[in-house]
């Protein structure tokens, strides 16, 4: 709020200034985006998570599975014009490619019938919060203070033993190998979506793209030697000697499964079937440039797929395209 505003409405309440908590307080998207610059910086022109990011094209084709279980036209079995981005986690654009973070696949698919379906996801099966209420405060313990260059270790102590879930991601990363490519990861949808097959029948699922390269990571040599960007350039001399494959899957929910949290994976046990395949075949400069203006937000589904109510997935688009926002205007700039 400017400050002309705050004296008009003074003047309204007869002279008396009267703070109203609503005007000052900062809407959860802010918070979430300005946590996010306050850990990473406020890197001008980049996505403020995720920064550092390559794009790819393509397409999907869908299969009877998923057209039994989905009427979106994406399952037709025609081809579906694709365009995808990867990326390291975290919001500093010169992020190391061998850092211990999650690896995004985002996705955008331009339907035979004009309809788009977007989506991102992680190499992780599960996301960092099961609350967009504890996005900005997990990533506020993390930030470094400016006094002593180090995050305080008993707020994040504490935080971390009033929300025990937000850890669980962190454990599974400290286990996994650190891709060898962008290539050679599974990424998951951590978030469940709505199938609504043409009969109306409903099936919510967790999709996730199972590499058809398999999951290979660095060896600890080459974690010592090979440099901080060689995700990029792996992945374009591998497009050059073939398409890149991933299997779309879909992990199908039973009654009882919990549907709203994202850092709860549901048992082994649920069945899993593949509905289609993502091809990768061209790196270009012309989808680099159309994939910087894209916000992959997930709420952008086709008929016949419907968002969950995880709270989390829901509070996705808003800080998205905040995000968007700031950095178009500043690459304007
Ligand atoms: C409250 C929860 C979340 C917040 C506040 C949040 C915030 C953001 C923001 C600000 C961006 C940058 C958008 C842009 O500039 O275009 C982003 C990108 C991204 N997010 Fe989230 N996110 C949330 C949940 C999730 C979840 C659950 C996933 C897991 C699948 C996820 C995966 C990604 C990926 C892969 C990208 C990069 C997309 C791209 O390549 O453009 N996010 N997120």
């Amino acid at each position: 709020m400017n400050h002309l505003l705050l004296a008009l409405l003074a003047v309204g309440f007869g002279g008396t200034f009267i703070p109203v908590a609503a005007q000052a307080q900062t809407s959860l998207p802010e918070a979430q985006v300005n946590a996010l610059e306050g850990l990473f910086g406020k890197q001008a022109g980049s996505r403020r998570s995720q920064a550092k990011g390559f794009c790819a094209a393509g397409y999907f084709v869908g299969d009877a599975t998923g057209r039994g279980l989905s009427s979106a036209a994406v399952f037709n079995g025609d081809r579906v014009p694709v365009i995808a981005r990867f990326s390291v986690g975290g919001g500093n654009p010169k992020a190391s490619d061998k850092s211990r973070s999650v690896r995004g696949l985002a996705l955008q698919f331009s339907l035979p019938n004009g309809e788009q379906w977007l989506m991102a996801n992680i190499s992780a099966p599960m996301y960092f919060v099961s609350k967009p209420e504890q996005f900005a405060p997990f990533l506020q313990v993390r930030t470094p203070d400016p006094a002593t260059g180090k995050p305080d270790a008993d707020k994040l102590k504490a935080f971390n033993e009033a929300n025990p879930e937000t850890t669980l991601q962190g454990a599974y990363l400290a286990k996994a190998p650190i891709p060898a490519s962008y290539a050679t990861v599974n990424y998951w949808s951590t978030n469940a979506f709505e199938m609504v097959s043409r009969g109306g029948q409903s099936q919510f699922v967790r999709w996730q793209f199972a590499p058809s390269a398999g999951d290979v990571g660095l060896t600890e040599e080459q974690l010592k030697t090979f440099p901080d960007n060689f995700l990029a350039d792996e992945f374009t001399k591998r497009v050059a000697s073939g398409p890149v494959s991933f299997d779309f899957k879909l992990q199908l929910a039973e009654a009882g499964d919990q549907l709203t949290d994202p850092t709860r994976v549901w048992p082994d046990s649920r069945k899993v079937v593949t509905a289609g395949k993502l091809v990768l075949d061209k790196v270009d400069a012309a989808t680099m440039a159309a994939c910087d203006k894209i916000t992959f937000n997930p709420l952008v589904l086709p008929a016949g797929i419907k968002p969950s109510a995880d709270p989390v997935l829901l509070a996705r688009p808003a800080p998205y395209a905040l995000s968007l926002g700031r950095r178009l205007g500043e690459a304007a700039k």
